[in-house]
């Protein structure tokens, strides 16, 4: 475990901000990492960490990881995120009562940070945050917001999945190929539905047995355990859950083709792009395929695109993904490289302009 006062010196970013929320007993941290292409963006994940310090160097990686994010999805966005490190599960007063002041420190930075749902928070929390402060993405659409984002993160996805499944076989057909998709929460769920109706075979897993064995049930999947993943033999390994699951230790031990899913971070470090590509793995960079839900809700909300400018956004994660794979191949570095690569030469010519309302 590093410590904090290395990580923020290695960090870059701009700043966080940390709280002590003393009925819910949950440590808050807002970070803000880029505001060089637009206000700092980024979702509000509630979840339960060994230590504080973990949740606040998780909400300053997060951070990191949506500057680069919007810079390789062109939107006007820096990168920022929050966690709310709770300490179990709330009672739902407590839980409210932890999101408005969550929502008051975010409405004291102006703008400057926006915020949206993340894991374990949803378009309700979004309505709630919104009772004090505009500055949160993907309220219900009753309460004028696009609604969920992470259906079409799914999208997304599953085009960053055919693509890289075209670059590494030659043909970019689903029909059979072998995807193991780790979690099926709100992102997984319908990740799995469009490869089930794709042709591909998919195996899913998750530390919750119910969601796996309602989709067993609906649409007979294969089912590992969550302790088997790295070890399960597959065309796609799609980590849709939390970050941190692929070490460097666990590189060897991969019986996959392709590593392409929705989490954020899924590397426990970013170098380890190029273990996976002496292993001979193709890694979709995660801050690339899962794009999809900052495409959704600034499209929608700050951007006032159509859905079908949306969805061309989401079609455009495939397409910047097979650009990013032919940069490595040429350059003969890893696609994690060529991927931040593009991010860096997009906020290099990156000029601030006005926030979007
Ligand atoms: N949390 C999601 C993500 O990491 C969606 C999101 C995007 C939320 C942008 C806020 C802003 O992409």
């Amino acid at each position: 475990m590093p410590r904090v006062e290395d990580v923020l010196r290695q960090w870059g970013g701009e700043f966080a901000l940390t709280a002590y929320d003393e009925p819910s007993g949950a440590y808050m941290f807002i970070a803000i990492h880029s505001t060089r292409l637009g206000p700092g963006a980024g979702g509000t994940r509630m979840k339960t960490y060994a230590t504080p310090a973990d949740g606040l160097l998780d909400a300053m990686r997060l951070a990191e990881a949506m500057t680069l994010k919007m810079a390789v999805a062109g939107l006007p966005m820096g990168g920022g995120k929050s966690v709310l490190a709770v300490p179990g599960e709330l009672d739902p007063d407590t839980r409210r009562n932890l999101l408005l002041r969550h929502a008051h420190n975010v409405h004291m930075l102006g703008g400057n940070y926006r915020t949206g749902p993340d894991m374990n928070t949803n378009s309700a929390d979004m309505d709630t945050l919104c009772e004090v402060t505009p500055w949160a993405f993907g309220r219900s659409v009753d309460n004028g917001g696009s609604g969920s984002s992470a259906p079409d993160t799914a999208v997304g996805v599953f085009h960053g999945i055919v693509a890289s499944v075209g670059h590494a076989y030659g043909s970019e057909d689903l029909a059979g190929k072998r995807v193991l998709v780790q979690g099926v929460g709100a992102v997984g769920e319908p990740l799995v539905e469009m490869l089930v109706k794709a042709g591909a075979h998919v195996i899913v897993s998750d530390v919750t047995l119910d969601r796996v064995e309602s989709l067993y049930d609906r649409l007979g999947v294969e089912v590992v355990a969550p302790a088997s993943v790295l070890d399960t033999e597959c065309d796609v390994y799609a980590p849709c859950a939390t970050g941190g699951v692929i070490g460097p230790e666990d590189i060897p031990r991969l019986r996959c083709r392709i590593v392409a899913g929705a989490a954020n971070n899924p590397l426990s470090q970013r170098s380890d792009g190029e273990l996976l590509r002496e292993a001979g793995i193709l890694y979709a960079p995660d801050f690339v395929i899962n794009g999809g839900g900052a495409i959704h809700l600034i499209g929608y909300e700050a951007l006032g695109w159509s859905q079908q400018e949306v969805e061309r956004g989401l079609v455009g994660i495939g397409t910047t993904l097979s650009r990013i794979y032919a940069d490595a191949d040429a350059a003969g570095i890893s696609t994690e490289e060529a991927a931040e690569r593009l991010a860096a030469a997009r906020l290099a010519e990156g000029r601030r302009g006005p926030a979007p309302a």
